[in-house]
């Protein structure tokens, strides 16, 4: 089979990785890649990744490339190109891709929609409401006491949520997103959420339109400092599985969200094929959910693919293909630990084009693979490309063996102003 794999992060790094490990795999493109994703190879015939200069944007440019190059299987990265429909237009063409469809992908591109629908269907969320104006969404802040999650309906880069702790703060927000449109077009209605206290964890559930399978947990760091300080980031570090669902709490957690999700979808005629990531506080009045992705996490996909055991090309098939159910997910008891290593600035501004060293001596430790996130080829050199660099990972007997592997890794690689968070997984063995 030849693939095609759309995005450039540590998740679509990840992606090649594992599928080009599967001996169903003969040709393997990624547009655009990175730096690390243009040196994997094929486990079937030591081919290289070719990297495609077309942007995850460019919905026709990928069409094109896909239909002349005869892919058999397209998989999709990121969230941008599910909302824009490019499934939707791949099988209208009648090309095979992996991925949510456009209305599916609302799950994630719309607040509003997703509240409504969770809501509708019994899933466990916060209390919430949608709002267009601002006296009523701050009259509904009043009646939390000022405690709320304020969200931009639409896609936001991750950033389209400020969390409040009093009705100043609230108001302050009502007013940045729906008004001064500090996130432009995506705050023209906004979500309330009430403020939920708790440990938050991330889900996935592989699905074929009638059949979701759900993944271990892991947790996500997003926030940019040690101890959860500092400004929220697209995530520092993951690790999985965590500690605090017990198996027959997570098969639980699970049914009460993916029964009624299942239900919901074929109420509203969605066909929903592809991962459904719902991040979830687990509260003491039991887990709620937060909000839901309609794609792989990233940096969650680094680690639950260092930990996945089946042959990612045949899951992904059986997603498209609606047989899901004849299929068991395998999971190494090993767990895995991903330490996210950014530019110095990030998530604000940051220098690009800084020299990355000791990639070849962290990948050489056992159990450990740097996935590549913002890099680039400059020359004969690695050269740092974007906010979040790589994504260093590595598995171990327990959390902290893992935790002590990846950053015994971390210690190998070098490049001016790197920043990370040193305490990835630390909840864990609290
Ligand atoms: P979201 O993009 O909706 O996941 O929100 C981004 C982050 O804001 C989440 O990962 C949480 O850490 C936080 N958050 C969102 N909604 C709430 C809520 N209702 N209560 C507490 N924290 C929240
Ligand atoms: N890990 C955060 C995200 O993928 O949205």
């Amino acid at each position: 089979m030849k693939l095609l794999i759309i995005g450039s992060g540590g998740r679509e790094h990840a992606l090649v990785w594992k599928l080009a490990q599967s001996p169903h795999v003969t040709g393997l493109w990624c547009a655009p890649g990175n730096a690390g994703i243009a040196q994997e190879r094929l486990a079937k015939n030591g081919a290289l990744v070719e990297g495609v200069n077309i942007s995850a944007e460019d919905l026709p440019g990928l069409l094109t490339f896909a239909q002349e190059k005869k892919a058999d299987l397209t998989i999709v990265g990121p969230d941008n190109p599910l909302a824009l429909g490019i499934v939707d237009l791949f099988q209208a063409n009648g090309l095979k891709i992996w991925g949510v469809n456009q209305k599916a992908a609302q799950f994630e591109s719309s607040k509003v929609f997703s509240q409504q629908f969770m809501e509708k269907y019994g899933i466990p969320t916060a209390r919430a409401g949608a709002f267009v104006d601002f006296p009523s969404a701050s009259r509904f802040t009043a009646s939390l006491g000022g405690r709320c999650a304020v969200k931009a309906d639409g896609l936001a880069l991750g950033k389209g949520v400020l969390i409040c702790r009093d009705m100043a703060q609230a108001d302050a927000a009502i007013e940045e997103i729906l008004v001064k449109k500090a996130f432009g077009a995506a705050g023209g209605k906004i979500v309330i959420q009430e403020l939920l206290e708790g440990m938050e964890i991330s889900l996935h559930a592989l699905c074929d339109g009638k059949t979701a399978r759900l993944f271990p947990t892991s947790q996500d760091h997003k926030r940019a400092l040690d101890g959860d300080q500092g400004l929220n980031t697209g995530g520092m570090g993951t690790y999985s599985p965590t500690p605090f669902l017990t198996g027959a709490q997570l098969a639980d957690t699970g049914q009460k969200i993916l029964d009624p999700f299942m239900r919901g979808c074929a109420a509203e005629g969605i066909d929903y094929r592809g991962i459904l990531y719902p991040g979830v506080m687990l509260t003491k009045s039991g887990p709620k959910v937060l909000e839901f992705n309609a794609r792989f996490g990233d940096p969650e996909t680094q680690v639950y693919l260092t930990r996945l055991e089946n042959d990612l090309v045949e899951l992904l098939d059986a997603s498209v293909s609606g047989t899901l159910a004849k299929m068991e997910l395998k999971w190494s008891p090993l767990a895995s630990v991903c330490v996210v290593m950014a530019s110095g600035g990030y998530p604000g501004n940051y220098p690009k084009g800084k020299v990355i060293a000791g990639l070849e001596a962290a990948n050489a430790l056992p159990h450990t693979k740097v996935f590549h996130a913002g890099t680039a080829k400059s020359g004969d050199e690695i050269v740092t490309s974007g906010g979040r660099v790589l994504g260093v990972t590595a598995l171990g007997k327990d959390l902290k063996s893992a935790q002590a592997a990846a950053y015994a890794a971390v210690e190998k690689i070098h490049f001016d102003g790197a920043h990370l968070r040193r305490d990835i997984a630390a909840k864990a063995m609290r």
